[in-house]
């Protein structure tokens, strides 16, 4: 199947919904699945789209997020068609994470292995109260393999990562809530709607400042507190050089609503 097949992409105005759409194989994550996502992401950043997208919500169609990579695909894998495999999912990871526009994961159901990865890669997450998350990997002998070590254990504590990865064992959408992998938990049929909402706020509010915040609390967080601060300072002076910021605050003084442009 083409890998535009197996990812919809769907635009209201600024806000895009991407799909996984591979529901038979609970939306497994194979070469052909990792490239369509790849390239619908690269698609939602390009600078020659005459409205550009200002949030994005990543979810997958059927009772699954993502069960995780494909293993009867990886089961024949040599270590270098691994590692390959394993690059292009880190570069997926990365592409989701460094977007200009905040990402959404919609987890709608299980986010096991890569699919938790996937999710982690996103900027937060809503889920649905039936959905299920877990790094099972070592259940098949392997470890995870996009970006699992790095971003969970960044996101719920070393001791939470250790215990999921060591284990494998799946944890609830409450338990995901309450150790801060999950933002919020809705009754699955509310869940898009809910993320569109968020997302739809978000597009509107000034979309140089939502890109140049993300941008600097991903890079901060690999940074010292007083470097990453005087990151946050520069950034924070280079936008009183857009409209946005004169047009904001000239809203705010005038009592009246602000429309961004994004210049
Ligand atoms: N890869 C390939 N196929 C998968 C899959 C996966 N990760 N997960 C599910 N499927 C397929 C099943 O083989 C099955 O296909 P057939 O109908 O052709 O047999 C179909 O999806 C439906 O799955 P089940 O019948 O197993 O559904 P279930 O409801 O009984 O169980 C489940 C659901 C508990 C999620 C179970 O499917 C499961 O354990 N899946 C594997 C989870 C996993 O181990 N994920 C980690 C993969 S490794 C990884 O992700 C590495 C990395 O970090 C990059």
């Amino acid at each position: 199947m083409a890998d535009n097949e197996l990812v919809a992409v769907e635009r209201t105005g600024a806000v895009a919904v991407v799909t996984i759409q591979r529901p038979d194989k609970l939306n497994a994550l194979n070469a052909e699945v990792v490239a369509g996502l790849a390239r619908a992401f690269r698609e939602l950043a390009s600078s020659s789209d005459p409205e550009p997208v200002r949030a994005a919500i990543l979810t997958g169609a059927g009772k699954a997020f993502v069960a995780g990579a494909d293993i009867a695909q990886m089961a024949q894998m040599t270590p270098v068609e691994a590692k390959r495999f394993a690059d292009a999912g880190h570069a997926l990871c990365h592409l989701i994470e460094s977007s200009s526009f905040p990402v959404i994961a919609a987890v709608n159901g299980y986010a096991l292995g890569g699919g938790c990865e996937l999710a982690l890669s996103c900027d937060f997450i809503y889920a649905a109260d039936v959905a299920k998350f877990g790094q099972p990997e070592v259940n098949l002998g392997i470890l995870p393999g996009f970006g699992g070590t790095q971003r969970l254990m960044r996101r719920v504590g070393a001791a939470r990562a250790r215990e999921l990865i060591f284990t494998g064992d799946m944890v609830s959408a409450e338990q995901a809530l309450a150790m801060g992998l999950a933002n919020a938990v809705f009754p699955a049929a509310e869940l898009l709607a809910k993320a569109r909402e968020t997302a739809t706020k978000i597009a509107s509010k000034g979309p140089l400042a939502v890109a140049a915040s993300k941008r600097v609390m991903l890079h901060g967080e690999t940074l010292d507190l007083p470097t990453a601060c005087e990151l946050e300072a520069q950034t924070f002076a280079a936008l009183f050089g857009s409209e946005d910021q004169r047009g904001g605050m000239t809203a705010f003084l005038g009592k009246t609503k602000a429309t961004f442009q994004g210049r």
